[in-house]
């Protein structure tokens, strides 16, 4: 997949990256700097590592602190050409426990970021969306369908996005908002109870664990690997006619059950504990408007993806 017409080098010299040192935005940053582009990271590090971003020894200036403090939001947004704010508390059980502190984060800072970027003069700002807000819609969802938060964490998603929407609306900055399916690759944690299921059960299965279900296990999801993610990021600082804010689907498909998932990675046979409330059942992408307005398409095969002996995540076996 390449970024169309005009590659994103051509177009920026240098770009923010929000939540740069966490596992999206670092394998971002990686290729905005193998591109030649400048990186400015705004990051509080609450999970991101210094590591993440430790290969890179010029080019990438890290600005620690939060997209809640609009101080900080200036000093990263200064000089750049394109935001990328991907800065998020990003568990669903955790923010059933601090909705508060989600809102916060997810929908303020996703404002003082926009205001920033705004006063900055930068020409677009690419919002990391959810497709946690569609709630429990029948799936494929395409982009029409309605929303239907049924978290803290997906509420403040779409609350991010509507403050997206306005700035765009109001023309004081191009706002793309892509909406990510469930990601994995190398760098995703594995160390924490908010982890992503990939990660937890590569690790499982490195330490000969048997891998614990909430639920039937028969609950699907839309599994892309980071590297799509990243392509479609690009294509997004790039793509004409996309700055209106409207949501665009990430995703590849393609729906997996954690059961299938489980004994695609090799697992133990699982074991099963009570469903989790707030987690969707079923997640599928329709991406048929990213492939019109981005040309996006995903390319790594799940199979494939799980090979990388990388995905059992940092710290982990
Ligand atoms: N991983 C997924 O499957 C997925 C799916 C949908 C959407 N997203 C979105 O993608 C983005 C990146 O997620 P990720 O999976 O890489 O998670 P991550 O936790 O690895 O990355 C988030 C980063 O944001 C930083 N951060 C958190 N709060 C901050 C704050 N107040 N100020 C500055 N930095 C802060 C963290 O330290 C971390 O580096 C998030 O916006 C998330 O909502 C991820």
């Amino acid at each position: 997949m390449t970024e169309g017409g005009s590659a994103i080098e051509a177009t920026a010299r240098r770009a923010c990256v929000t939540g740069g040192a966490g596992f999206i935005g670092s394998h971002l940053v990686d290729a905005l700097r193998s591109r030649g582009i400048e990186v400015a990271v705004l990051d509080d590090l609450s999970s991101g590592r210094l590591e993440n971003l430790s290969r890179h020894q010029a080019g990438v200036e890290l600005i620690e602190g939060s997209v809640t403090d609009p101080a900080m939001c200036a000093a990263a947004v200064h000089g750049c050409d394109l935001v990328f704010h991907l800065a998020s508390r990003v568990s669903v059980v955790e923010s059933m426990e601090k909705p508060a502190l989600y809102r916060s984060i997810c929908a303020g800072g996703t404002r003082r970021m926009l205001e920033a970027a705004e006063a900055a003069g930068v020409r677009r700002l690419i919002h990391a969306g959810s497709c946690s807000v569609y709630g429990d819609a029948p799936p494929p969802v395409d982009e029409n369908a309605s929303t239907s938060p049924t978290s803290p964490y997906a509420a403040a998603k779409l609350e991010a996005e509507e403050h997206c929407r306005e700035f765009s609306r109001e023309r004081r900055l191009e706002v793309v908002c892509p909406r990510f399916f469930n990601v994995y690759g190398p760098r995703q944690r594995a160390d924490s109870p908010y982890a992503g299921v990939i990660a937890i059960f590569a690790a499982m299965a490195a330490r000969g664990e048997a891998p614990i279900i909430f639920g039937t296990g028969e609950q699907t999801r839309d599994f892309i690997h980071v590297s799509d993610i990243i392509g479609g990021l690009l294509l997004a600082g790039v793509a004409c006619d996309v700055g209106d804010g409207q949501p665009i689907n990430l995703g590849s498909g393609r729906a997996t059950s954690i059961l299938e998932l489980a004994e695609i990675l090799g697992c133990d046979p699982p074991r099963h504990e009570a469903g989790r409330s707030g987690e969707i059942v079923h997640s599928l992408a329709d991406t048929t408007r990213a492939r019109r307005v981005l040309g996006f398409e995903s390319a790594v095969e799940l199979e494939r993806g799980l090979q990388d002996p990388e995905l059992a995540g940092p710290g982990q076996a």
